[in-house]
């Protein structure tokens, strides 16, 4: 197994890290899961320009250009073989005796690994159960930051009672799941939380939207509520990996007849159509 380091390509093993990493001390560093398909990361400039803005937003300077940064990533799948699966990469803002300022002269340090990975077919054609989990996150979902322990402990509470994912809400308000985007679908409209500051803007959600004007299904990206939820037609989430997946249950409440509803079907066969 190939993993990156920077700009170099070698074997995981051969991988030293810091104890001093910002990235082990503070979780100071921003990360990007990029999904493979066939050999051909699906779309990796999105992936890519998201990286950049979280870069960014926490004031680290990437290194490399962005077509250089694709690049590494290519030459990683290439050398690994990779015909359906991940790369995950993740920057940190570097190593230096431990401070919670910025270190001077730190520079970031770079990681990227592929994971093989089958598309989640069963569960997408059955749909899984989900439960609400109150969002106890900092104020800046929209940065991919390897900060993910608000995440972690959701979808561990999700995990412990068989469920497949966690659905976190700010008061009434449901802004995302622990690691992917919500969505219901209302007498033919299609509601998902806005892409402000509570969610990240998911590259995924980004498609679907995309979509849903193509197939004409009209979209209100307008936050709803716990109770509003409950009462929808059809719910689906997003990301990465799991595609469209369609929510049957939350809390043991069945959304509509208890499976995965028409227009949720009709989006994951348009986003299947975009694969090929
Ligand atoms: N998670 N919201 C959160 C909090 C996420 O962690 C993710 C992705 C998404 C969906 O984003 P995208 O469609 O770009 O994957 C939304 C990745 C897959 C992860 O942490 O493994």
């Amino acid at each position: 197994e190939w993993i990156l380091h920077n700009d170099q390509f070698i074997q995981e093993e051969d991988l030293k890290i810091s104890m001093e990493d910002r990235g082990y001390q503070f979780g100071d560093g921003i990360y990007e899961v990029i999904r493979v398909y066939e050999g051909n990361l699906f779309t990796a400039e999105e992936h890519i320009d998201r990286f950049y803005e979280s870069a960014e937003k926490i004031k680290i300077v990437i290194p490399y250009t962005k077509d250089v940064f694709h690049k590494l990533m290519y030459d990683l799948v290439e050398k690994n073989e990779i015909d359906n699966g991940i790369v995950y990469v993740q920057m940190t803002r570097g190593c230096a005796p431990r401070v919670h300022q910025f270190p001077a002269d730190c520079p970031p340090v770079i990681v990227a690994n592929t994971k093989s990975m089958e598309r989640p077919v069963e569960a997408m054609r059955s749909g899984v159960q989900t439960k609400f989990v109150e969002d106890v996150r900092w104020l800046r979902c929209d940065i991919k930051s390897l900060n993910l322990l608000g995440n972690v402990l959701a979808k561990q509470e999700a995990y412990e009672e068989g469920l497949f994912e966690a659905i976190l809400h700010r008061g009434e308000t449901v802004t995302e799941g622990s690691s992917s985007n919500m969505y219901g679908i209302k007498n033919g409209v299609l509601y998902t939380h806005p892409a402000t500051n509570l969610i990240l803007n998911g590259i995924t959600r980004r498609v679907i939207l995309e979509l849903c004007k193509e197939q004409g299904i009209e979209v209100q990206e307008t936050a709803f509520t716990k109770s509003e939820a409950l009462e929808m037609d059809e719910f689906f989430m997003s990301s990465t990996t799991s595609e469209v997946m369609p929510i049957i249950a939350i809390d043991g409440h069945k959304i509509g007849s208890g499976v995965p509803g028409e227009l949720t079907k009709k989006l994951q066969k348009a986003f299947e159509e975009k694969l090929k």
